[in-house]
């Protein structure tokens, strides 16, 4: 990307946040002015959120950039935090968590039991000769074991390193491996679109080309039959059965919490290393400021999975360091009916919900009948994070499931950041659809050109982080080098220019005429069309935005004239017509609807419509094989495709217009 963006989008609504919401805000704009005169007193105070067993000495230890050191000398113990503390104040019978097994089965835990189940599995990993900074990897469904195994590792300064359950043999033994785990934490299974789903014979797999690997504790939940070796213990049998209480021992500040694998586009999973004292404050602090959380009204739902950075941070560590109550789910959204998650919202009467684009622009797809079905008045904060949002799904987001109430919080942070980074303030900001708006106080975003140069309002470039943060990555587990050559040598100290040490996020972005941020995907993601830079997002929002399509992918493909050309993959609504001459029309009108949108210059070449899209399955859209696809090359590599059927869907179904 040697120019600009092309600015192309035009979004002009704006909703300020609603009065009420706004006189009541846990955070209010002078906080803004507060954190840019003082970011680092800013972020002491926010530290003072957590109980500390001994004081720090410095805030920020910045002297060996980029790698920080935050809270020096402080000493704390993160599972105490999020759970002990609450009990000590008079809250053990508030519950923490309301779990709902996608059978329908559940269960109810205060922070009492949560106390107790986190002491016991504390003492039984201790007695299965887990020590601070050893390693356990964590291959659970999405069960209250997961959060407790979590904070068993935390409370006696353990590493976990927890692996999304759907990953494959491969996927967990490179995983285990490269962290040295010694123990593994599993289930036989858990429940998966109505059936129960065996995870337990890909973990004996992968233990067995794992030979560090020493113990193997078990979860029962579905019941189904398991295979066991000398390496396995049940956890009913060791951890139900173990001593009650636990002491917590106060760890330095920088003692690590976890490393968490995120699929770098090239080459093996990068180990994301994040430490304790820095990444609880900016955790505990967001999730007061971003959801607005009242710890006596609130409950909170979180619809990622606890594999994913976002279940660590807005399951686990934000929303108990806060003594939140939360609901938990195991299943998937569509069983045993496409109305399960409103179901759930209304049954725990969920106040604020953190969910995905990719599961708005689902849903928008089943129809707005729908979510109308069920009784959502106890929403009053909505949430999305993990891709941009396109600004038509913002608006059926918050018509269809804020009834045009409650404000939402468009969140951009990465496994890397550990923390919402850029986000409104629900209080605090009018929103635009689709824009994330601005930093949060204390974090310094900034959009650049190619020489780390500010670009102005209305400019487009690279989305960088100028100043470190409390939740930042530490580095990447074992890679030191790797660390510095992928976030910090493309601008700024690391790549040789001036004294300051740039964050690249490897993300592009456009600052619009207000100073808003709107992020525009991977910079891999930009294509060049006669010489325009052009972002898929922003003619994936044109596509979306059109009333026959629910969801659109967009690749550049190689052009003998243009360089590049646009490629879209369309999925229509439930209730269009695609047959025949219906579907080459709606094709044309699609392409001219884009044209009107953005520019001639953004016009697709070609329009395919598709019944389903490839997605990763923490939901990203796999561009990479679409492009293989409107380039017709056989596909690459697809192991990660969360659904290997839906290439072969595509192929089949795929009606194409030029
Ligand atoms: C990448 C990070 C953060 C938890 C989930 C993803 C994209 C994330 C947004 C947003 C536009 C977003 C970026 C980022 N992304 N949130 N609100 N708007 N893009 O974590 O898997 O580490 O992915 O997700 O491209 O770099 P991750």
């Amino acid at each position: 990307m040697s120019e600009t963006l092309e600015n192309l989008s035009s979004e002009t609504r704006k909703f300020p946040p609603p009065a009420p919401l706004a006189a009541a805000a846990n955070v209010t704009a002078p906080a803004y002015d507060q954190a840019a005169a003082d970011r680092l007193g800013f972020w002491a105070e926010q530290a003072q959120r957590l109980s500390w067993a001994e004081p720090w000495t410095q805030v920020l230890d910045w002297s060996n950039p980029p790698f920080a050191k935050w809270f020096t000398g402080g000493k704390l113990n993160v599972a105490y935090n999020c759970v002990d503390r609450h009990v000590e104040a008079g809250h053990g019978d508030k519950v923490a968590i309301h779990w709902e097994g996608e059978p329908g089965d559940t269960r109810t835990i205060t922070y009492s039991d949560l106390l107790t189940s986190v002491s016991q599995a504390a003492n039984t990993l201790t007695e299965l000769g887990v020590s601070a900074g050893d390693r356990v990897a964590i291959y659970l469904p999405m069960i209250p074991e997961a959060a407790v195994a979590m904070l068993a590792c935390a409370r006696i300064g353990a590493m976990h390193s927890v692996v999304f359950g759907g990953f494959s043999v491969d996927a967990l033994s490179t995983r285990i491996t490269d962290a040295s785990a010694k123990v593994v934490i599993t289930a036989d299974g858990g429940y998966r679109r109505g059936k129960p789903s065996a995870l337990k014979p890909t973990v004996d797999e992968a233990v067995a080309r794992c030979p560090g690997v020493e113990h193997v504790l078990v979860v029962r939940r579905t019941g189904q039959e398991v295979a066991w070796g000398e390496k396995d213990l049940w956890w009913h049998e060791t951890v139900e059965r173990a001593a009650t209480t636990h002491k917590p021992e106060a760890f330095d500040a920088e003692q690590p919490l976890y490393i968490l694998y995120t699929s770098g586009t090239t080459g093996k999973p990068k180990g994301i290393l994040h430490t304790t004292g820095g990444y609880l404050t900016q955790a505990s602090y967001t999730f007061h400021a971003v959801f607005d959380h009242k710890p006596e009204s609130d409950v909170f739902w979180c619809t990622a999975d606890v594999g994913w950075v976002t279940g660590h941070s807005y399951i686990v560590y934000g929303p108990l360091s806060n003594g939140a109550t939360q609901v938990m789910y195991e299943g998937t959204p569509d069983t045993p009916h496409k109305g399960r998650f409103w179901e759930i919202v209304d049954k725990y009467r969920v106040t604020v919900l953190y969910t995905a684009p990719t599961l708005i622009r689902t849903m928008m797809k089943w129809g707005d009948d729908i979510p109308a079905k069920y009784d959502l008045s106890s929403l009053r904060l909505l949430g999305s994070v993990g891709e941009p949002i396109n600004p038509e799904a913002w608006m059926w987001y918050r018509a269809n499931v804020g009834r045009d109430r409650c404000p939402i919080v468009d969140t951009w942070w990465q496994t890397e950041t550990g923390g919402i980074m850029i986000s409104p303030l629900p209080g605090v900001t009018e929103t635009k659809p689709g824009s994330a708006m601005t930093p949060l106080p204390g974090i310094s975003a900034d959009v650049v050109d190619d020489t780390a140069t500010s670009v102005p309002n209305g400019g487009g470039g690279f989305l960088v982080l100028r100043e470190p943060w409390p939740s930042m990555l530490r580095t990447i587990w074992g890679d030191d080098q790797r660390f510095i050559d992928t976030y910090w040598s493309r601008f700024g100290a690391g790549a040789g220019h001036g004294d300051e040490w740039v964050y690249f996020a490897g993300d592009g972005a456009k600052r619009d005429e207000d100073g808003a941020l709107w992020l525009l995907g991977r910079v891999d993601d930009v294509m060049l069309v006669s010489g325009h830079n052009i972002s898929t997002t922003e003619v994936e929002s044109a596509l979306v935005s059109h009333p026959s399509v629910a969801e659109a992918a967009v690749v550049g493909a190689t052009d003998p004239t243009t360089g590049q050309a646009i490629v879209a993959f369309t999925i229509p609504r439930g209730n269009v017509d695609t047959e025949g001459e219906a579907g080459e029309r709606l094709i044309q009108d699609l392409r001219n609807h884009v044209a009107r949108t953005l520019g001639p210059i953004a016009k697709p070449r070609q329009i395919m419509l598709v019944p389903e899209l490839p997605k990763t399955r923490s939901g990203k859209i796999m561009r990479r094989l679409l492009r293989d696809v409107a380039e017709r090359r056989s596909l690459g590599d697809v192991t990660t495709l969360q659904d290997s059927a839906v290439m072969d869907l595509i192929s089949s179904g795929m009606k194409s217009g030029k």
